[in-house]
């Protein structure tokens, strides 16, 4: 017998438990420290490079049990690699929408060599959403978006793992797509405040490329409804997204954690993700883009480096060879 990494699922009993489990021993990911008051939450460590894989665990697995034979996701690129890895995994069709031109080329091959079915998509992430949406309400596939509770359960165990490391730190930056992550991981801190482990939530700090930032401007002007951005934008291409779908989960995650967002711009991802690589680290622009924000808000005094950060590096640097020059 050998030890088995339990990762995700070390905390089963504040997870829905399916009868089987479909597993790829995701999560229990490093946090590695960048500098002083620091730390990288490494999730390109997990079975297909990205964070998707805690959630796409879960909810692959309750798909399983309740009997689906296909499932669907639209993706900018890793939600689609880790669904066709699980699938592969659990025996089920993935099929994956992809936004035409728009998904590095990493993401795309673990699609292929999984054996999803992939449909290119005309238009943008938000487009390809709208799409798989139709075909899960007209029955044809099991939806395995975000808008799946399931899949930010399981993403909520980054928090766990975090605590389990340094218990609460101050702040908690996270890049801000489709806004699902960034309420997942404050969840979870939420959860152990409710079970009298921890006594406070860290902050919750969105971050948004410039070219693509919905949440960021309805937060700043206090909107109560989500301003759209029709072309979205950015070199940081997961999170070129311009209608979040949890849009409304993400606001309250940042505002009961006495949050906020924050906007970089291409140019300053591209700057970040060089000075992670020189200390070791490889991550996709999307991830750097929260050493970016990090910068930005230490050189505005937002935050110091007497307090705790942890950005959340959720993609692996391999999985978009393209942008390196
Ligand atoms: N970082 C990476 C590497 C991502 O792939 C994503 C989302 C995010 C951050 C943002 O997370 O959507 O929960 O706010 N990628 C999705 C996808 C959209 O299709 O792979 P979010």
């Amino acid at each position: 017998r050998y030890r088995r990494r339990l990762g995700v699922w070390s905390y089963s009993q504040l997870l829905p438990e399916p009868k089987n489990r479909v597993t790829l021993n995701e999560g229990g990911t490093p946090l590695i420290r960048i500098s002083k008051g620091l730390f990288g939450k490494f999730e390109g460590l997990n079975p297909t490079g990205s964070f998707k894989d805690r959630g796409m665990a879960i909810g692959v697995s309750l798909a399983k049990a309740i009997g689906v034979s296909n499932i669907v996701v639209a993706s900018t690129g890793n939600t689609a690699a880790s669904a066709s890895a699980y699938g592969a995994r659990a025996g089920l069709r993935a099929i994956v929408l992809l936004p035409s031109g728009k998904v590095a080329r990493g993401k795309l091959a673990q699609s292929i060599i999984h054996g999803a079915s992939i449909m290119s998509i005309d238009g943008y992430f938000d487009d390809a959403l709208t799409e798989a949406m139709n075909m899960f309400k007209a029955g044809k596939a099991y939806s395995l978006n975000s808008i799946n509770a399931w899949r930010l359960e399981g993403q909520k165990s980054i928090a766990y793992e975090i605590y389990e490391d340094i218990k609460v730190p101050d702040n908690v930056i996270v890049p801000v797509g489709n806004a699902g992550n960034i309420y997942a991981i404050w969840k979870g801190f939420w959860e152990l405040m409710q079970i009298g482990l921890i006594d406070k939530v860290p902050r919750m700090i969105g971050v948004q490329a410039e070219g693509a930032s919905p949440l960021y401007e309805t937060w700043r002007r206090g909107s109560s409804e989500l301003i759209e951005v029709k072309e979205p934008k950015t070199v940081a291409s997961a999170i070129r997204i311009g209608k979040p779908v949890n849009w409304l989960k993400a606001l309250k995650a940042v505002n009961n954690s006495g949050g906020l967002l924050v906007t970089v711009n291409d140019n300053e991802i591209m700057i970040a993700r060089g000075r992670l690589a020189r200390r070791g680290i490889f991550v996709e622009p999307a991830s750097a883009s929260t050493y970016a924000a990090y910068i930005k808000l230490i050189r505005n005094s937002v935050i110091s480096n007497d307090e705790r950060t942890v950005l959340v590096l959720t993609g692996h640097g391999l999985k978009d060879p393209d942008s390196v020059k």
